[in-house]
């Protein structure tokens, strides 16, 4: 029986409950807690007595911990009939339309505090590593060419500063949507939330919050492929600028000498899954008629999918990274390549006032013939222009 059976005459076909059905299990505890205050409002409005607010909260407390409860149409449905005899008044001056609104909003203020923790850890970590290697030469790259020296310490804090950004975009969603019923608010005299959304149809009709967060867990997941392409390539043979760890490494099935770097691949391969969802959702929301429809149901599986791939990857990454041994040697020897010297070369001659295009002519000639001499050393290089 769904809630709203009495409507309609004869019973669904079960090909269109099966096809009605929410894949919402996962908000059932912040559906719960979003009823619980429901039920508190309701008692303030004389509708429940104070045995009947207590059973409520007795029976959705343990439920809000995660205990499954039953198969309905979605989590409201079955928490409207765990209720019982209380579950008959517990819809008064509300719709499923701001219920799934607020309990998808609790949703994301814990997603938000739980992909900012990780981030948080990764980005310590990285922070850490960077300290002990600020000294430690390497080549910069643009175009995937050596470039010019840099130190690993800086490039792993740029790769901190990528995942700062990150984390002041996961803003967890402020505002409820609670009091605006299905969507017009209700003639019950029901006390509105102290933080409920001024205008009742935009409360039931917006998902800019689900989206806000898709963005801020595609564009963590696009930093964190850069991070993954650029430790696929450290951990090759041709690189060799270090080697993956047992506790983040994967063999293969047939080759016995591989080591394979499946955390950083599979990091890489989910950002496209991560664009995938915020465009997904934006394309649900498109030309979308306020203030409710059903199309909305389509909102939960992206958010709860973005939610564990980022405490996954995270989480697998900051394993791999903490235990990563890099190679010293031969970073320095990469960064030991003359030829990244030559930009320096060029501003030597400026410091000494040739014009610049007349001196980089001058070093590309010598480049070019072979008779280039650096004047100074990768260390040197570094020093003078990083530690500005
Ligand atoms: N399961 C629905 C959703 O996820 C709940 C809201 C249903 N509201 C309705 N008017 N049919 O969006």
């Amino acid at each position: 029986m769904s809630l709203w059976s009495a409507r309609v005459s004869a019973g669904l076909d079960p090909t269109v409950v099966e096809f009605l059905r929410a894949d919402d299990a996962e908000l059932l505890p912040y559906d719960c807690a979003a009823t619980i205050e429901h039920a508190t409002r309701l008692r303030t409005a004389g509708i429940l007595s104070a045995d009947e607010l207590l059973e409520v909260e007795t029976r959705l407390g343990p439920i809000a911990n995660g205990a499954a409860i039953c198969d309905a149409e979605d989590v409201h449905s079955a928490i409207e009939r765990h209720l019982g005899e209380v579950g008959r008044k517990i819809h008064a001056g509300r719709s499923r339309n701001d219920q799934v609104a607020a309990a998808l909003r609790l949703y994301v203020v814990d997603a938000c505090a739980e992909a900012r923790a990780g981030i948080g850890l990764l980005s310590a970590l990285l922070l850490e590593r960077a300290g002990v290697e600020n000294a430690t030469l390497m080549p910069g790259y643009t175009h995937l060419q050596r470039a010019q020296p840099v130190t690993l310490g800086h490039h792993l804090r740029a790769w901190a500063a990528m995942l700062e950004r990150d984390h002041v975009r996961f803003e967890p969603p402020a505002g409820s949507p609670l009091g605006s019923g299905a969507l017009a608010g209700t003639t019950l005299p029901i006390p509105p939330p102290p933080d409920r959304i001024p205008n009742s149809l935009d409360a039931v009709a917006d998902r800019d919050f689900a989206l806000d967060y898709l963005y801020a867990a595609a564009l963590l997941f696009v930093h964190l492929s850069r991070i993954a392409e650029e430790l696929v390539l450290w951990v090759t043979t041709e690189f060799g600028f270090a080697r993956l760890p047992q506790s983040a490494a994967t063999g293969s099935s047939m080759m016995p000498h591989k080591l394979n770097p499946d955390v950083a691949e599979l990091v890489r391969g989910k950002a496209g899954t991560a664009i995938g969802r915020l465009t997904g959702l934006l394309a649900t929301i498109k030309a979308l008629p306020l203030a409710y429809d059903r199309d909305l149901q389509e909102d939960k599986p992206p958010v709860f999918g973005a939610r564990k791939d980022v405490a996954g990857a995270l989480g697998a990454l900051t394993i791999l990274l903490a235990d990563l041994e890099f190679d010293r040697e031969a970073l320095a020897a990469a960064a030991a390549d003359p030829s990244l010297l030559a930009t320096d070369a060029a501003e030597a001659l400026v410091a000494k006032g040739i014009p610049f295009r007349d001196a980089y002519e001058q070093i590309a000639e010598s480049v070019r013939d072979g008779s280039f001499e650096p004047g100074t050393t990768a260390a040197e290089s570094v020093a003078a222009r990083l530690s500005k």
